[in-house]
């Protein structure tokens, strides 16, 4: 049966810093929001496959980045994305799969009209049909034409920050990138997302206060510690809240979602 609610979040993922826990954070977030009786699509946006790989094992996740039903081949062919939704082992939650291809897509956006909202017409039915409550879609760290796609087809945007030096190091880069950005969506920073922190390190505190500094963008209560679960649930192809429930982590993504579902 269809569902019909007032509308469809989008979400992106997005921060150039690489390993800055944009993956982890879709993947988690997705699957809590999806616990808490939302529908999720999740849409995987980096040919590094990490999105599907925290629900499919490597053999189905290479299989279905070589086959044609994934992003790269949706994107290159301007096609409905109502038709590449696979089904997770989770209710409420959908995926479509990226493919290792999607290394090319800036050559092959180049050439194309109007390059910068194919994504946004390749979602065009399925925001219309609003059958799911979010969209997440998770960005490659990068700053080129596609991550302009993925901004342009969002409403709004989380950006996960390492509580490193260097996690904060360019930052200012990416916020100038989506100021630039103004004329061609009207995505919106939700709020940047303290990840792997660890509390030994003095940094976490200065990371935040930093952060709080700036008056442009909210900055999330919760974030996200420094967790050995993640990688193991990530080697089990699984978000952390399954592969361990009483996790750190876990609660902490349930938290997340908790401010993610006031966000209205
Ligand atoms: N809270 C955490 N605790 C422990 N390890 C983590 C945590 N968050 C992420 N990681 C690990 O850090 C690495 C980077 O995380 P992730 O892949 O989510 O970042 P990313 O921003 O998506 O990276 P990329 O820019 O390459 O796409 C992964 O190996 C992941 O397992
Ligand atoms: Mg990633």
């Amino acid at each position: 049966m269809m569902r019909k609610h007032r509308s469809t979040m989008t979400i992106c993922f997005t921060n150039n810093k690489g390993g800055s826990g944009k993956s982890t954070s879709c993947a988690n977030l997705g699957y809590e929001l999806s616990a808490a009786g939302r529908k999720v699509l999740l849409i995987d946006g980096d040919m590094q496959l990490n999105l599907s790989l925290t629900f499919f094992d490597e053999e189905k996740v290479l299989k279905m980045a070589g086959g044609e039903k994934n992003l790269y081949h949706a994107i290159c062919n301007k096609k409905d994305l109502k038709d590449y939704i696979v089904p997770t082992v989770y209710e409420n939650l959908d995926l479509i799969p990226s493919s290792t291809l999607m290394s090319q897509v800036e050559y092959e956006l180049f050439t194309m009209m109007q390059r910068e909202f194919i994504l946004k017409k390749c979602l065009h039915t399925i925001k219309e049909e609003k059958e799911y409550d979010y969209i997440l879609i998770d960005a490659p760290p990068t700053l080129g034409t596609w991550v302009i796609n993925i901004l342009c087809a969002s409403d709004y945007v989380i950006v996960p920050v390492e509580a490193s030096p260097w996690g904060l190091f360019g930052l200012a880069n990416m916020f100038d990138f989506l100021n630039e950005l103004q004329d061609m969506t009207d995505a919106q920073i939700m709020g940047v997302l303290i990840t792997k922190v660890d509390e030994r390190k003095n940094y976490f505190r200065q990371t935040k206060e930093i952060l709080k500094g700036y008056k442009e963008f909210h900055v999330f209560d919760s974030c996200i510690h420094v967790d050995s679960s993640i990688e193991w649930a990530q080697d089990a192809s699984k978000p952390v809240a399954v592969y361990k429930k009483s996790t750190r982590s876990a609660a902490e993504f349930k938290m997340l979602a908790k401010e993610v579902l006031l966000w209205q």
